[in-house]
């Protein structure tokens, strides 16, 4: 079999069509056939690498046996930013799977993203076995909450601001400047194309916002100023809405947004697709239990491929003056990319500086010094303080004394939940 791989050029249309067909089929849903929305998919690849495998002795040698997109993005992290490059659409042609196609299109990325100065790989995973083997681990998750807006009364006074409705397209200056002001540990960046099938310009259903037409809503505070907004459809069931995104500079604006949303007049059912893991508003509720976590999921899958520089931008926690402040990590890498030895000094406003101090110990060869040892996906799962290093630590996976352990867990614990709010 002779199999090549390629980066597709952006001006050739019908391989772009042809990539995205394979990728449609990797994912079991329908090719796309109508000419107009195909040029609009195509539109989603702008700034994107796009890798096609192609076995030149296959029954359709121009369509591609394997597909992964890649893009760089920032990636922000607790009070930091890194850049990254996000992967996506990573498919292998059931007639190729399990032989080493996806493992060689990963390991090419990887290298790509370290040569071309990316800090971290992120990806959302369609199943939990697939990347670990990569060094991916999970960092954020999200709830999906659904409301009984019968059972639905408020604890507090309605916000003093006011709620427009209004249509999507209209949010196009404003819905991104409040997202950026809004950003947090986990948010990658939207790109024009994102925006586009958000606000509706564009009739492409893609980034997991779903069939029906898209309502808008805008939160602004007292003084008349836009401080967030709200995405949402009426959903296949009548009587039932489904919010896709929400946005909100302050905890007056989300309320404002939930409050409208859970208000609306002939609604059943409000179902709030993606909420963070520390969402605050059924604690605004008299009736708790009017909501409903119906779905939890991992979403963020992250790879670190260069530690000292994605510790070094990050705030740690400084819990206080007892608690040590200089960590040493031996970070095991399997695929060699930049694993090693390194130590982690906090200064007393939590800014780092990481030095790499060589190779990590055989496991037991050095008993001298206060070492926290992990591999390269259990310090992906916690660098933006999703799950506890301790929770890692007492499944097995961190490992070290028990107060490097605690040091280091106090350390990498944050004040808020990390959140994908941006699907790929
Ligand atoms: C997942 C997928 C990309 C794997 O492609 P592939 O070329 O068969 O993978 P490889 O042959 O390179 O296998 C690499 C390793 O992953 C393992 N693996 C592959 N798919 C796996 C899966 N779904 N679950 C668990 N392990 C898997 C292989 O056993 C192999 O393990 P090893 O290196 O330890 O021996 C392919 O099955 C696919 O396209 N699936 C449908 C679309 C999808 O889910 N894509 C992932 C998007 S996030």
């Amino acid at each position: 079999m002779n199999l090549r791989t390629v980066e597709l050029d952006h001006t050739d249309h019908a391989a772009l069509d042809l990539w995205w067909g394979a990728a449609s089929r990797g994912f079991l849903s329908k090719p796309e056939t109508d000419v107009a929305v195909r040029a609009e998919r195509r539109g989603l690849l702008v700034g994107s690498s796009i890798i096609g495998v192609y076995d030149d002795t296959a029954a359709e040698p121009l369509v591609p046996v394997a597909t992964l997109g890649s893009f760089p993005t920032a990636l922000s992290i607790p009070d930091g930013t890194v850049r990254a490059l996000a992967i996506t659409e990573v498919t292998v042609s059931t007639s190729h799977e399990r032989r080493g196609i996806a493992r060689s299109l990963m390991e090419n990325r990887l290298h790509h993203a370290q040569a071309t100065g990316a800090a971290v790989v992120a990806l959302t995973a369609s199943e939990a076995t697939i990347y670990g083997r990569y060094g991916f681990a999970p960092a954020t998750w999200e709830f999906t909450h659904e409301v009984d807006p019968k059972r639905v009364a408020w604890r507090s006074a309605p916000p003093t601001g006011r709620v427009h409705t209004l249509d999507p397209r209209s949010l196009a200056i404003v819905a991104p400047e409040l997202f950026e002001r809004s950003r947090g540990a986990g948010d990658i960046d939207r790109g024009v194309a994102w925006w586009k099938q958000a606000l509706r310009e564009v009739t492409i259903r893609h980034f997991s916002h779903g069939e029906g037409d898209t309502l808008a809503l805008r939160y602004d505070d007292a003084d008349g100023e836009p401080q967030g907004y709200a995405l949402y459809r009426v959903g296949e069931e009548w009587g039932t809405i489904v919010v896709d995104d929400l946005v909100a500079t302050t905890p007056e604006a989300r309320y404002a947004l939930w409050r409208h949303l859970t208000g609306i007049s002939l609604t059943t059912k409000v179902t709030f697709q993606q909420s963070p893991a520390d969402e605050a508003m059924p604690w605004r509720l008299v009736d708790r239990r009017a909501v409903k976590t119906t779905a939890r999921a991992d979403s963020l899958w992250l790879r670190i491929v260069d530690v000292p520089t994605v510790l070094g931008a990050r705030r740690f926690t400084v819990p206080g003056p007892s608690t040590p402040r200089e960590h040493v990590l031996d970070v095991v890498d399997p695929l060699d990319l930049t694993g090693g030895r390194f130590v982690l000094r906090i200064d007393e406003r939590g800014a780092a500086v990481v030095e790499r101090l060589g190779d990590v110990p055989e496991s037991g060869g050095d008993t001298d010094t206060d070492s926290v040892r992990l591999t390269i996906n259990e310090l992906s799962a916690v660098l933006l303080g999703g799950p506890r290093v301790s929770a890692l630590a007492e499944a097995g996976l961190i490992t070290g004394s028990p107060e490097a352990v605690r040091a280091l867990d106090l350390a990498f614990a944050t004040e808020q939940a990390p959140f994908l709010r941006t699907h790929f």
